[in-house]
């Protein structure tokens, strides 16, 4: 019988609600409109990056599950003393099952801790690793890893995987704020694991973003129900459409909404209006794609030193292991 997972809600209720008004105030009342991404994975949000998962155009799941499936052994062989998987932005973590088989296999994993903003999916999380690792003590905690490093639970020598291509969510400056820190919770011998999508054809980018079927698009607009939801913010998510970018000299995707009439919309509980001209845009999200040498020495420059990355044949996503 396993034993219950625990959970830890670093984060509650009204904390979240507090960041979400600062970035919605700072977001929409700025020139150039902008939203966190985060805030895509409500309970509904994180269903629709599920399904997304399994799309036909969304290779890096896929991608990342196969290059899993090849090297989980030998990524378990390079991080034989972890004892703990800490998981930052678990959200479904089917993807992770491979790890912790290998991780088990080798010895001394004792316990896997998925972290994430959206407490129903790391209820899930949490719930469905309890079932299938009933001998691994599980603790999920509730947090913002881009700002609660510090509260990780320590003891233990943990290898701390980002997977998923989530780095690439963090603009630059935010992701050497976030390596910095990490490095600076992690003690000597300690690991992390990150999976990057890698720059590649726009061609095959672009559509991984905008799937024929609209999921992506519904995902997309899903913030602006969150809005509704948790702001009482009159949006009508169907006065916008789902744009997905390539930007070529900063080598990330963007995700937009684009305003196809002019609106006002007001959130009441920012005392907010928010005017969009016709065709004006929300950026709601950065994906930035990596090459291998400038990943490497990014992890460098944070005090990381890189053991062994893998990459798919296409070049279209990498694992990266790197030692404290
Ligand atoms: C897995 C959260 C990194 O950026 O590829 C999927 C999120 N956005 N489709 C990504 C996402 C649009 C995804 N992350």
């Amino acid at each position: 019988m396993a034993i219950a997972p625990t959970f830890d809600i670093q984060l509650t209720e009204a904390d979240l609600r507090e960041q979400l008004r600062t970035d919605v105030l700072w977001g929409l009342s700025s020139r150039r409109k902008w939203l966190p991404s985060k805030w895509f994975y409500d309970a509904r949000g994180s269903k629709l990056f599920d399904l997304i998962t399994g799309l036909p155009e969304y290779y890096p799941a896929r991608t990342e599950r196969a290059l899993l499936h090849g090297c989980a052994d030998e990524i378990a062989r390079q991080a034989s003393g972890a004892t703990e998987l800490v998981e930052l932005g678990s959200g479904s973590p089917e993807k992770t099952r491979l790890l912790l088989n290998a991780l088990s296999a080798h010895g001394s994993l004792c316990s896997y801790v998925p972290q994430d903003v959206s407490e129903s999916a790391l209820r899930a999380a949490a719930d469905w690793a309890s079932d299938e690792f009933p001998y691994l003590s599980i603790h999920g905690i509730v947090s913002d890893f881009t700002t609660m490093l510090r509260a990780l639970p320590h003891g233990g020598r943990r290898l701390v995987a980002l997977l998923g291509g989530t780095l690439g969510n963090l603009a630059p400056f935010d992701r050497t704020a976030f390596l910095g820190e990490l490095h600076r919770v992690l003690t000597p011998g300690e690991q992390v694991l990150v999976g990057v999508g890698l720059v590649t054809d726009p061609a095959v980018m672009i559509p991984a973003y905008d799937d024929a079927a609209g999921v992506t698009a519904e995902f997309n607009r899903n913030v602006l129900h969150v809005l509704n939801d948790r702001l009482g913010a009159d949006f009508d998510p169907l006065g916008f459409e789902h744009f997905a970018v390539w930007d070529p000299d900063l080598e990330w995707v963007e995700m937009r909404l684009a305003a196809t009439k002019p609106m006002r919309v007001t959130v009441p509980d920012l005392d907010l209006v928010a005017d969009f001209a016709a065709g004006e845009q929300i950026r709601t999200e950065i994906s930035a794609k990596f090459r291998l040498p400038a990943l490497r020495n990014e992890l460098a420059a944070a005090g990381f030193r890189t053991r062994r990355a893998w990459a798919d044949p296409d070049h279209r996503f990498a694992l990266v292991l790197a030692d404290r």
